[in-house]
C-alpha cells in the first residue's frame, strides 16, 4: 500500500530517506510532492507550505495536494501540525494524536463535490480521523520516545494571523484543545477520497492570551521533529492489509443526469 506523510512548519525533509520531487497535475492545479527512492518507494511526502515555506495556510491548494497524493496511489496519510496550546494539560512541546476538529475556516474550497459535473455528496466525519491509524500511532509512540495525548480537539482558523485572546477563550469553551490553521481541509478531503488519515499535533506555543506574549519555542523542536518522523515511518511501515470505514464514508452521491435522465457517471 502506498502511504503518505504531510508536514508543515518545522519539517522539510525525512532524514535517512532520499526523496525525488515530482509535480503532479490535477484538475485543481499542480501539486509538488516528493516520492521516496529505493526501499522507500511506497512513501509520498508533501510539504504543505512548500519546500521553502512560502505558501501561507489560506493559499494552500488543499484539493490539488490531496488529489495528487491519491493519484499516486496513496491510501493512508499521517499529518503533522504545529499548533498553539489552548488546554493547560498540553504545554508547548507536547504531542497529541488528534481525535476531533472544529472547522472555523470560511474562505477555502472544502470539498471535491461542488455540484454540477463534480456531483454532490455528504461525507461522514464521525469519527473524524481514521481509528485504525490513530490506534497504531498510539501503539508505536513509546518506542519512538513519545507519549502523546490520546485525545485532542484541533481548532482550525483561517489565519494567517494568530488568534485574539477572546477567540481563544471562545475556542476553549467550545472544547478546543489546540489551534492551527491547516488541519480541517486535509482531514475532510482525505475522507472524501477514501484515504485513511490521522493528524498528530505538536505544540510550539501557548495560544493567545494564555501568557502575556506569544513565545514560539525553539529549543527541543529538532528533537521532537525527529521523534515524530520516526513515529510516522514506523506506523506507516506496519500498515499492510487493513480496511475500515474511511474507505466508504461518502454518502448520497448524486451526479448530474443527462438530457435523457440517465446518470452521467
Ligand atoms: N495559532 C494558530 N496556529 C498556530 C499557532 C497558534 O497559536 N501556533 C502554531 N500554529
Amino acid at each position: 500500500m502506498r502511504v503518505g506523510i504531510i508536514a508543515g512548519t518545522d519539517i522539510y525533509d525525512i532524514p535517512g530517506i532520499q526523496l525525488e520531487a515530482k509535480t503532479v497535475e490535477t484538475s485543481y492545479g499542480p501539486a509538488l510532492l516528493h516520492v521516496g527512492q529505493g526501499e522507500a518507494e511506497n512513501l509520498v511526502f508533501l510539504m504543505r507550505h512548500g519546500p521553502r515555506h512560502t505558501v501561507p495556510p489560506h493559499h494552500i491548494n488543499y484539493r490539488a495536494n490531496l488529489k495528487a497524493m491519491h493519484k499516486l496511489g496513496v491510501r493512508a496519510i499521517v499529518a503533522a501540525y504545529a499548533v498553539g496550546s489552548i488546554h493547560r494539560a498540553l504545554p508547548p512541546l507536547s504531542v497529541a494524536v488528534l481525535d476531533d476538529f472544529l472547522d472555523f475556516t470560511s474562505d477555502r474550497p472544502r470539498s471535491f463535490y461542488e455540484g454540477g459535473a463534480s456531483g454532490l455528496a455528504h461525507t461522514i466525519m464521525s469519527p473524524p480521523y481514521c481509528p485504525t491509524l490513530r490506534e497504531r500511532l498510539l501503539a508505536c509512540a513509546p518506542s519512538c520516545g513519545l507519549t502523546p495525548a490520546p485525545h485532542a480537539t484541533y481548532v482550525c482558523t483561517n489565519g494567517p494571523r494568530f488568534e485574539t485572546p477572546g477567540e481563544i477563550r471562545m475556542f476553549r469553551q467550545l472544547g478546543g484543545d489546540v489551534v492551527g490553521m491547516t488541519g480541517a481541509q486535509e482531514a475532510t478531503l482525505a475522507r472524501e477520497l477514501g484515504i485513511h488519515f490521522a493528524g498528530v499535533a505538536f505544540s510550539v506555543n501557548w495560544a493567545a492570551g494564555i501568557e502575556e506574549t506569544i513565545n514560539i519555542v525553539q529549543d527541543g523542536i529538532a528533537d521532537l521533529r525527529s521523534r515524530l518522523l520516526s513515529l510516522f515511518l514506523k506506523t506507516l511501515s506496519e500498515l499492510d492489509g487493513f480496511s475500515c470505514h474511511c474507505e466508504d464514508a461518502v454518502l448520497f452521491t448524486h451526479y448530474p443526469r443527462d438530457e435523457d435522465g440517465h446518470d452521467r457517471n
